[in-house]
């Protein structure tokens, strides 16, 4: 018994002076201190001794257990304690995590093109409120009530007088409410269309209205005005075209198109913007006499036009705030 005692207590220090992390030290506790370890089968032996060696063996048993629970303490201290400190060691020859910056989405930035050269054109800005009167995003428009021509735009209304403005158009009757001409001011802004969303088409977009009332004013120079602008932001070499159209507030109406040629597809038109001449109706609605001022007006989709301007086929990419989208531009 003596010697077992001796021969466990000695291999304890030895063990446990090579214990290198907290794995091993777990298979000292199992070993030694353990339900099963050799300590509680000491104790075991020690049930069966004669009668006159139990007070002197149980001394010394007692002295071993209280050893190695000491011992096995200590070491679990330095041993987790160095096991901490090698998890919080920061290693200094790893790169830096980087934080991405903000930056201006392409919808804003592509506005901001837009509104520069149409301030270098003389035009300055103007806006609205998203939530339009029916009458000044239709009635005062020339739509009349019931009009078919309402049709063209699916609306989301709020309640029968009160709407989301389903294009820019209305700001031009604010403005001329308000302001006697000469008027010549773009109308950036949100519109809202009910519409099921598509590659194509999506429930929200951004245009830009131009409105430009004088005397003599002529749909040559509406001409003129659109075709620098769709070249100052395509560049020179670009084609268009104009096709006759119809809108309830200008007549006569065109819209204009682009050839867009996405690389190793077919090229086609792609529509751009609708414009014309004021119609006599609206300036008579809003107090401005027919006979003295004319005057044009345009509204192009922004969404569009950075699709052309960026090769973006799907409108949804705009809305989704995906990064890898956005981190493009
Ligand atoms: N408001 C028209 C639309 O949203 C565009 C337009 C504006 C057409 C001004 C002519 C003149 O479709």
């Amino acid at each position: 018994m003596e010697q077992r005692i001796i021969e466990i207590g000695e291999s304890f220090t030895k063990e446990l002076n090579i214990v290198k992390n907290s794995k091993d030290l777990e298979n000292i506790r199992i070993k030694f201190l353990g339900r099963n370890g050799l300590l509680s089968q000491l104790f075991e032996d020690f049930k069966s001794l004669p009668k006159e060696e139990k007070p002197k063996f149980g001394q010394t048993l007692n002295v071993l257990k209280n050893d190695l629970q000491n011992n096995f303490d200590i070491k679990l201290n330095e041993v987790s304690a160095s096991e901490k400190s090698e998890k919080s060691f920061i290693d200094f020859t790893l790169p830096g995590k980087t934080k991405s910056k903000g930056s201006k989405h392409i919808l804003i930035q592509t506005l901001d093109e837009i509104k520069n050269i149409f301030k270098g054109l003389g035009f300055s800005v103007a806006t609205g409120p998203e939530l339009e009167s029916d009458y000044n995003n239709f009635e005062a428009l020339n739509f009349p009530a019931d009009h078919p021509a309402r049709d063209m735009q699916d609306t989301f209304f709020v309640n029968p007088d009160f709407l989301l403005r389903t294009h820019t158009s209305p700001v031009q009757i604010r403005t001329m409410q308000k302001y006697a001409p000469p008027i010549r001011i773009i109308i950036p802004g949100k519109v809202y269309r009910n519409e099921a969303v598509s590659m194509k088409s999506y429930c929200l977009f951004h245009q830009v209205e131009g409105l430009y009332v004088d005397k003599d004013v002529t749909f040559a120079e509406l001409k003129g005005t659109l075709v620098s602008f769709a070249k100052q932001l395509y560049g020179n070499d670009i084609q268009y075209r104009f096709r006759a159209s119809f809108f309830p507030f200008t007549e006569p109406s065109a819209e204009m198109d682009i050839w867009w040629q996405p690389s190793g597809k077919e090229g086609r038109w792609l529509e751009i913007l609708g414009c014309g001449m004021v119609d006599p109706n609206v300036l008579k609605n809003v107090g401005i006499d027919p006979e003295v001022y004319s005057g044009y007006a345009f509204g192009m989709g922004v969404e569009r036009m950075a699709m052309r301007k960026y090769g973006i086929n799907d409108i949804r990419n705009y809305f989704d705030n995906d990064k890898r989208f956005l981190e493009q531009f």
